[in-house]
């Protein structure tokens, strides 16, 4: 394999105190832990590493939102671990590393945002960052699986959501007719549909960020288990993305 890239930043590691956490729609739950010191540090995108009880290796997890003293995260119970993590109970300690990788540029004038399925996590709380309004659009397979959105007042997105089950369609086949008065498209979701969207941006010659996952081991650039190919050679997801330019990928490896 080629040299890998990666470069490791400074993160915080703690033990943190779970305060809150629910069912926020099928199979998906939305944890709130208290902390105020990676809650400021951290930016749309970035990630964290959290501990399970049980479990060996560290998992990575999105923020889906923050304030000044709490951080959300939004997960699906998708196996072992998971599921550990969504029986927890409020006052439970979890130990936290983050924030970790790099993160979306915030400086879009007409942002279009791509959510597809818990690829809302990171999209909402960028949402909730970016100043200009723009539009975000959001799909799953099934009703049961939307979360509610939580932006603030100040940022007026217009959301439209669709759903496979109801709609029969899906984010990428109403793209194409909203890129027009847009300036970035940011996307996160499974691999098809960002593959998908990167050929309709391509296309269009719209700048757009993804983000890219990979299994991590680590999370910030030593074990070199989360490689992605991109168009410089192998770089890792965890250090260098996972937010990455369409046009850094090798998308034929992928
Ligand atoms: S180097 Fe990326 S997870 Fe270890």
């Amino acid at each position: 394999m080629e040299k890998l890239s990666g470069k490791m930043k400074k993160f915080i590691h703690k033990e943190t105190i779970l305060t809150d956490i629910k069912k926020a729609a099928l199979n998906i739950f939305l944890l709130t832990l208290e902390d105020n010191q990676i809650s400021e540090a951290i930016n749309p995108g970035q990630f964290l590493q959290l501990k399970i009880k049980g479990k060996i290796l560290r998992r990575p997890f999105s923020i889906f939102s923050r304030s000044n003293n709490t951080i959300k995260i939004l997960f699906r119970v998708c196996g072992e671990g998971t599921k550990i993590l969504s029986e927890m109970k409020p006052q439970s300690k979890l130990d936290i590393i983050g924030p970790l990788g790099n993160g979306f540029p915030l400086d879009s004038k007409s942002p279009l945002f791509i959510a597809g399925g818990l690829g809302v996590a990171p999209l909402n709380f960028l949402a909730n960052e970016i100043k200009n309004s723009g539009k975000f659009i959001y799909g799953t397979k099934h009703e049961n699986e939307f979360v509610a959105l939580s932006f603030p007042e100040t940022t007026k997105h217009k959301i439209i959501k669709i759903s496979e089950e109801k709609d029969k369609k899906n984010v990428c086949d109403i793209l194409p007719e909203h890129l027009e008065n847009t300036d970035t498209v940011y996307a996160s979701g499974p691999r098809k549909m960002l593959k998908k969207v990167a050929d309709i941006c391509t296309k269009n010659k719209t700048t757009c960020f993804i983000t890219w996952e990979e299994r991590m081991g680590c999370g910030f650039g030593l074990c070199q288990s989360c490689a992605v190919k991109t168009r410089a050679g192998y770089k890792m997801t965890c250090a260098d993305g996972p937010v990455f330019n369409i046009n850094e990928l090798d998308w034929h490896e992928h």
